[in-house]
């Protein structure tokens, strides 16, 4: 079956990212020119998402308006700018659209995926976080899109971390340790690092059957009082298959101020129009400091 529906949970606190997160959602700082969150949209219409489903809450506002046709396109605009301002109010194209749903109270990552239940029907849909930025050649949805194509079950998208950062992940156990994809048999959220199953957690792509929204409905506060989204992959994968896909790709936490610095140096390192001139500036400031 082929997925057209994905969710983006974007109404969470975002304390990590305070003050900045305080009246300005943490998923519209801008990584170089652009908001986190149309990365993570653009990734998404790329892999061939059509129906693009947002989880907001208080403060949010900023993500609704940014996908609005909203920039005015007056007579006494330069050429340039028509083009721009045009361009700027087709970011999402006229085959997709875009859904608003409300968390009332952020209580947790599975608690907001739960409230897409009303327009996700019996369809297989993805998850995305748009704090985690990866960069890739090859889009990480498109990838696993096309591995859910061959598959038909459950993936999460997951990545080597350190042993210290453990607890700040799901944290997984596979029954292999040599294929791209393997079938996951347990996941833990935020392991004490000795308590870790493995060197690998979970980062913010998932492609889900639609078993998981009965998880979710029957799952717990946890880890932090909230309904963690891990908690039912760990009830989903007792009865169906769950595969954890290793992507190409470098992922910056975008949600940890030292994260979203690195992303912007790197994706600014790249940039066409000014990313030699950075390469310059940080040399200099290297070499003045010896
Ligand atoms: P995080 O745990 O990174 O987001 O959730 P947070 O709670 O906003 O951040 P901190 O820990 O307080 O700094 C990952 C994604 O899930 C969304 C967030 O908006 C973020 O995009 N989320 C989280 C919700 O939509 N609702 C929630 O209740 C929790």
């Amino acid at each position: 079956m082929k997925i057209k529906k994905v969710v983006f949970p974007v109404a969470g606190h975002g304390s990590r990212f305070l003050p900045a997160t305080k009246a300005t959602p943490k998923e519209m700082l801008p990584v170089v020119d652009k908001p986190l969150i149309q990365y993570a949209v653009e990734e998404a219409l790329d892999a061939g998402f059509t129906d693009l489903i947002f989880i907001t809450g208080k403060t949010k506002r900023a993500i609704t308006d940014h996908f609005d046709q909203s920039l005015e396109i007056s007579a006494n605009l330069t050429e340039d700018k028509k083009q721009l301002f045009q361009q700027m109010n087709n970011i999402i194209p006229s085959h997709a659209s875009c859904i608003y749903l409300r968390q009332g109270e952020p209580l947790g990552l599975g608690h907001a995926i739960l409230q897409a239940k009303p327009v996700l029907g019996d369809e297989p849909f993805a998850v995305v976080l748009a704090d985690d930025l990866i960069d890739a050649e090859k889009g990480v949805l498109r990838q696993m899109v096309e591995n859910y194509d061959d598959n038909q079950s459950s993936l999460i998208s997951v990545q080597k971390v350190a042993k210290q950062d453990a607890s700040q992940y799901g944290m997984i156990a596979t029954n292999d340790n040599k294929l791209n994809m393997q079938k996951l048999t347990n996941i833990i959220e935020k392991p004490h690092p000795n308590e870790a199953p493995s060197d690998f957690g979970v980062v913010g792509r998932y492609i889900f059957s639609n078993h998981i929204l009965s998880f979710l409905e029957k799952t717990n506060p946890g880890a932090g009082n909230e309904i963690q989204l891990t908690d039912a992959i760990k009830s989903l994968l007792q009865e169906f298959p769950v595969y954890a896909y290793h992507f190409d790709g470098v992922r910056y936490d975008c949600g940890d101020k030292l994260g979203f610095i690195k992303a912007n140096i790197e994706l600014a390192l790249k940039n066409k129009v000014f990313g030699s001139e950075l390469l310059d500036y940080l040399k200099k400031r290297l070499a003045s400091w010896g």
